[in-house]
C-alpha cells in the first residue's frame, strides 16, 4: 500500500510518500481502508519533539471503510463506514490502510462526506471537553474563543452557540466572515486590539492559540469565570502547567485541557453533524501524495478550519 512514512529530521520533509506492507488486522483489529484523514497541530508537536509512532506513519483522524475484521471484533463489519481518532493506538493515519482495535472508531453516517467526518476527531472533541468538561459552560454565559479560526477554534464557536452562550471570536481580519458565518456573535481582530484590555468581562475563555499571559485572561474573567488552557504557544501552554493551580485560589480559575479520545463524544459530535447543526470547516484537501506539504501549511500556523488528506484523490 502507499503511505507517508517519517524518515527523520523534524520538518516536514521528513515525510516521505512510499510503498510500505499493507497491515493485517490480528483477533481485536479492524482493518480500515481509509479514504480521508485529516492533519493536526499533535502531529507536527510530537514531530519535533521526537515522539515517532511505531510504524513511522503519523496521522490521528481517520474516516474509511471496514475492509476485514479480526475474529474478536462485534462492533463492526466488513463494509461499514467508519472514522475516529487513533492517536492512543499507534497512529497510521497518512497511509492506504490502517488496522486498529475497534474501541476508537465510530460508525460514520452515510449523509457524512469521509472528508467531513475525517475533520471531526480530535478538533472537535478538543473544543467540546474544552467547553463543556473544563469550562462547564452554562447557558447564556458570554464565552471567548481566543484563536477562533483554526481547526479546533471553528468547532469551539459552533458547539458554543449549540449550548446557547454569547460568543465572541478573537481572530485576524482575514476570518471574520468565516467566524460570523459559524454563528459568532461579535468579532475581535487581535492583529488591531487587545481584546483582553477593553474591560469587557467573560464567564469562560478558550485560549486555543496564540499568546496572552495567565494574568490577562484572568482579569478579563467574571468571578467564578474559567480560562481554560487548549493550546497556542507553548510558553502559554508549561506556564498554565506550572502556575494555573495557583492562580485558580480565587473565584476566578485557570485550568489547562489535555483532550482524550471518547467515543461517547464523537458520537454526541456527529450527531450534530448529521443534523446540520454543526458544520466541519475544511480549507484544503491533499492527495496522500502530498501530505508533506499539508502538514508545512498547517505549520505555518493559520489554517481556517482543517486541512485533510484526500485518500480518494490519488
Ligand atoms: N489541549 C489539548 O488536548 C489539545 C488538543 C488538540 C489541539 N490542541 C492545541 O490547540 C491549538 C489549536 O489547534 P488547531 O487545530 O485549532 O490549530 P490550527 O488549526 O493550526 O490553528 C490555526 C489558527 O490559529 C490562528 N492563530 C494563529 N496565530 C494566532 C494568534 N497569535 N492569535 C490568535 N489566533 C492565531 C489562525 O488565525 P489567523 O490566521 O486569524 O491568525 C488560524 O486560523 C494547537 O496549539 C494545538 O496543539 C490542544
Amino acid at each position: 500500500m502507499k503511505a507517508v512514512v517519517y524518515d527523520k529530521g523534524i520538518s516536514p520533509d521528513a515525510l516521505v510518500f512510499r510503498e510500505v506492507e499493507k497491515p493485517t488486522p490480528r483477533d481485536n483489529e479492524v482493518l480500515v481502508k481509509i479514504a480521508a484523514v485529516s492533519v493536526n497541530a499533535a502531529d507536527i508537536r510530537s514531530m519535533k519533539m521526537g515522539i515517532i509512532p511505531k510504524r513511522k506513519i503519523f496521522g490521528s483522524d481517520i474516516a474509511g471503510r471496514v475492509e476485514a475484521v479480526g475474529k474478536n471484533i462485534h462492533k463492526f463489519s466488513v463494509g461499514d463506514e467508519v472514522f475516529g481518532d487513533i492517536s492512543a493506538c499507534g497512529l497510521g493515519g497518512f497511509a492506504e490502510y490502517v488496522a486498529v482495535p475497534e474501541k476508537p472508531l465510530a460508525l460514520k453516517p452515510v449523509t457524512v462526506s469521509f472528508e467531513a467526518a475525517a475533520a471531526v476527531p480530535m478538533s472537535a472533541v478538543t473544543a467540546l471537553q474544552a467547553l463543556r468538561n473544563k469550562g462547564n459552560i452554562e447557558l447564556g454565559q458570554k464565552v471567548m474563543v481566543y484563536g477562533a479560526g483554526g481547526g479546533v477554534g471553528t468547532f469551539a464557536i459552533q458547539l458554543a452557540k449549540h449550548f446557547g452562550v454569547e460568543v465572541t471570536a478573537i481572530c485576524s481580519a482575514r476570518n471574520e466572515q468565516l467566524v460570523r458565518s459559524l454563528g459568532t456573535d461579535h468579532v475581535i481582530d487581535y492583529t488591531k486590539e487587545d481584546c483582553l484590555k477593553s474591560g469587557k468581562r467573560y464567564d469562560l475563555i478558550l485560549a486555543v492559540n496564540g499568546y496572552q499571559p495567565l494574568s490577562a485572561y484572568k482579569r478579563a474573567l467574571n468571578p467564578r469565570g474559567t480560562a481554560v488552557i487548549v493550546g497556542g504557544a507553548l510558553s502559554q501552554v508549561i506556564k498554565a502547567m506550572l502556575l494555573g493551580p495557583l492562580m485558580s485560589l480565587g473565584d476566578r480559575k485557570i485550568r489547562i485541557l489535555a483532550a482524550k479520545p471518547d467515543a461517547k463524544d464523537l458520537e454526541f459530535i456527529i450527531r450534530l453533524v448529521e443534523a446540520g447543526k454543526i458544520k466541519p470547516v475544511i480549507e484544503k484537501s491533499y492527495p496522500l501524495s502530498e501530505t508533506a506539504e499539508a502538514v508545512r501549511y498547517l505549520g505555518e500556523g493559520h489554517a481556517r478550519g482543517k486541512v485533510i488528506i484526500n485518500i480518494m484523490k490519488e
